[in-house]
């Protein structure tokens, strides 16, 4: 595949860039079928420019007028987030200038994606929440989680990769993150080995990460078929059974992948509230981000309930990546 070398705003160093007509054929067909041409139009030119950049702080004690000035220092134009008092949108969206800053080296900013932040911001979680991310490394999300307990409740962060689990822990360290107990189980199996535990609980489920790929990264997509997708689903749906077993009743889940694909999305959704393991009722994900949209209403021929439009989509505007999230309580 011949990819054309550009000179793109992105600090010194040149990207490689090529036209999104060099992702793979059959996903953009069905890119086509998924979003509407504005959106399609959207991703397209999101996946073939310089990812956005957005840095978290994961110290409650720093004040961001003054982490502004260090960015600044470095040659970043930051801007601040409406809906997310600790997080800074960077231009240029160069990685390598953040490491020049001192609170950067010492762990107290963190990059991490808007659409990541949002994810947790939707749990709506309080201090003292007992809380359970069901598939956690290598731990972004895990972090903010911690940061909005504010130390009190318990946390249960589990992933099935070990190796992945360490890069969580190092991550959790670098915050100085403490009382979070790691897990490495099938998440398959949490509903019964932590039944009616939880307040909150994220699902981040692992997808085909379409909304990762990247025009000048063919590894993003380089296992994708539609036969994974199809595999994911039945994945996904096993996940999603055992993880609202883990809620206590009142309790909150969030499901969120960082796919496009809708059977990886409203049909999971679809499928397990048509037989719930517990009584779970749909809610609309409260979030005042931009790029939402709601779920689809129908995926090849198949009509889905009304409740499903509660659900959302992020389509990338203004910093955002592109995620899908729903938000489901057990009553
Ligand atoms: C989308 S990533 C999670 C990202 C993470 N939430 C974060 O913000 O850093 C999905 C994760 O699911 C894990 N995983 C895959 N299959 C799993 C399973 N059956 N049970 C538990 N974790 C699983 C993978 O190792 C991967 O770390």
């Amino acid at each position: 595949m011949k990819h054309r070398v550009k000179q793109v705003l992105n600090g010194e160093r040149p990207v490689v860039t090529s036209p999104a007509s060099d992702l793979p054929p059959e996903f953009l067909k069905r890119l086509e079928h998924i979003v509407a041409p504005d959106d399609q139009n959207l991703i397209k030119s999101f996946m073939a420019q310089p990812r956005p950049m957005s840095i978290r702080l994961t110290d409650a004690t720093l004040n961001i007028d003054e982490v502004s000035d260090a960015l600044r220092d470095v040659g970043y134009e930051p801007s601040k987030i409406p809906w997310m008092p600790e997080a800074l949108l960077l231009t240029p969206a160069d990685r390598s200038l953040v490491r020049e800053v001192d609170y950067y080296q010492r762990g107290s900013i963190f990059i991490q994606s808007l659409s990541s932040m949002a994810a947790v911001e939707a749990m709506q979680i309080q201090p003292g929440h007992d809380v359970l991310d069901c598939c956690a490394a290598p731990g972004g999300k895990t972090s903010l989680m911690r940061y909005r307990q504010k130390g009190k409740g318990i946390l249960v962060a589990n992933d099935l990769s070990r190796r992945r689990l360490q890069k969580l822990k190092s991550v959790l360290e670098q915050h100085r993150i403490t009382r979070v107990d790691l897990q490495a189980q099938a998440a398959e199996t949490l509903g019964g080995s932590h039944a009616n535990c939880f307040d909150r609980v994220l699902l981040d489920a692992p997808c085909s990460g379409e909304g990762r790929f990247h025009v000048s990264n063919p590894s993003s997509w380089a296992d994708w078929e539609t036969g994974k997708i199809r595999r994911l689903c039945k994945l996904q749906q096993r996940l999603l059974r055992s993880a609202l077993q883990t809620l206590r009743p009142g309790g909150v889940l969030i499901y969120a992948t960082c796919t496009l694909a809708p059977e990886e999305n409203e049909v999971v959704l679809a499928k397990v509230m048509a037989n719930p393991p517990v009584q779970v009722e749909l809610e609309r994900v409260e979030l005042d981000c931009p790029g939402l949209r709601a779920a689809h209403g129908s995926w090849d021929g198949q009509d889905f309930p009304d409740w499903m439009s509660l659900a959302c989509r992020i389509v990338p505007e203004q910093g955002m990546t592109p995620f899908f999230m729903a938000r489901i309580r057990r009553i």
